[in-house]
């Protein structure tokens, strides 16, 4: 159904990115392929083109702006047109509050925020053109909430959210659309990758300590779904390509659990005590 399209996904040599190229590719869509990793990028475009699909690889560093509007500048050189421009290339990092460094501060907008505006105003001009268009913005449910000893990838997920909630009211009645995606977890590379040191440990022991002081203090735990492979979240952002919404939240019961804060986030907050008492300990071990 998507014949005739052509994609843009940044971020798609691994995890979301890849999967998401994967499917698009498979409803008939042609799709530009942007990361770093060159061999990567090759080895997917191989399997898409063995599927009878048109892939392009492209290596980009999207923190460059020249890398980021050559990627559009392609599309529309190649193909004529783009339809789908998918800002998923991103990355977390690892540290308290104190621990944050203005290099983790930088890097973290360098890569999750400025993007969003290097790939979209190319994009818009030529979607603007068509008349049709959609922007899917891979923000976290870290955009709509705060997580501890991420503050810089919080703070840079939420001003992705915002982003993309001003381009939809720029794009009122233009035929074009723009989606923000919040995911919880993914089992992708993500965690091991994040900066200033892997997160899995973490997360691997704070996950005992959590269900231990939940369960003594008598705390229900945020009913948010777990971990889902790439692909799940992948399916979903597809469904929402043929019928657009504004927030794509990915997991189950993540709106469930906004709704509750916006009505009271003192109480919603309490549910997040063990989270938080479980982390900052293993946090404190680890960096002692
Ligand atoms: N995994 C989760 O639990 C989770 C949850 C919520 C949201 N997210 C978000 O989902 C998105 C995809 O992450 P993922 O989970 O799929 O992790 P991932 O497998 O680590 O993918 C990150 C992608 O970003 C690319 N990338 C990193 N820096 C780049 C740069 N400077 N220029 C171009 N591409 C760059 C990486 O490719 P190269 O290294 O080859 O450049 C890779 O393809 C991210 O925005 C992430 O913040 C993830």
């Amino acid at each position: 159904m998507l014949k005739g399209k052509i994609a843009i996904i940044t971020g798609a040599s691994s995890g979301i990115g890849a999967a998401l190229a994967l499917q698009i590719s498979r409803e008939g869509a042609s799709v530009i392929l942007a990361a770093r990793r060159r061999e990567k990028l090759e080895q997917l475009a191989a399997e898409i083109t063995r599927a009878g699909q048109v892939a392009l690889p492209i290596t980009a560093d999207v923190t460059k702006r020249a890398d980021a509007e050559m990627l559009v500048r392609t599309a529309v050189e190649r193909f004529g047109r783009v339809d789908i421009l998918v800002n998923n290339a991103g990355r977390g990092h690892f540290a308290s509050v104190e621990d944050t460094t203005d290099e983790m501060i930088r890097s973290m907008f360098e890569l999750n925020v400025y993007p969003l505006w290097y790939t979209t105003r190319p994009a818009l001009t030529q979607m603007k053109k068509q008349g049709s268009g959609h922007i899917i913005n891979i923000a976290s449910m870290a955009g709509k909430i705060g997580y501890p000893y991420n503050s810089a990838y919080v703070a840079a997920k939420h001003a992705c959210v915002g982003f993309t909630h001003a381009l939809r009211m720029e794009l009122m009645e233009t035929g074009i659309h723009a989606t923000v995606v919040c995911p919880a977890g993914v089992l992708t590379g993500w965690a091991g990758e994040t900066e200033g040191g892997s997160m899995l440990e973490f997360f691997s022991a704070s996950g005992p300590a959590i269900k231990r002081l939940a369960s003594e203090r008598g705390i229900s735990l945020p009913a948010i779904e777990g971990v889902l492979p790439a692909e799940d979240v992948a399916a979903q952002i597809v469904k929402c390509i043929y019928n657009p919404v504004a927030e794509l939240f990915t997991h189950k019961g993540s709106a469930e659990f906004l709704r509750l804060i916006a009505e009271n986030r003192e109480e919603a907050e309490k549910h997040q005590i063990p989270v938080v008492l479980g982390e900052r300990a293993v946090y404190e071990r680890l960096k002692a």
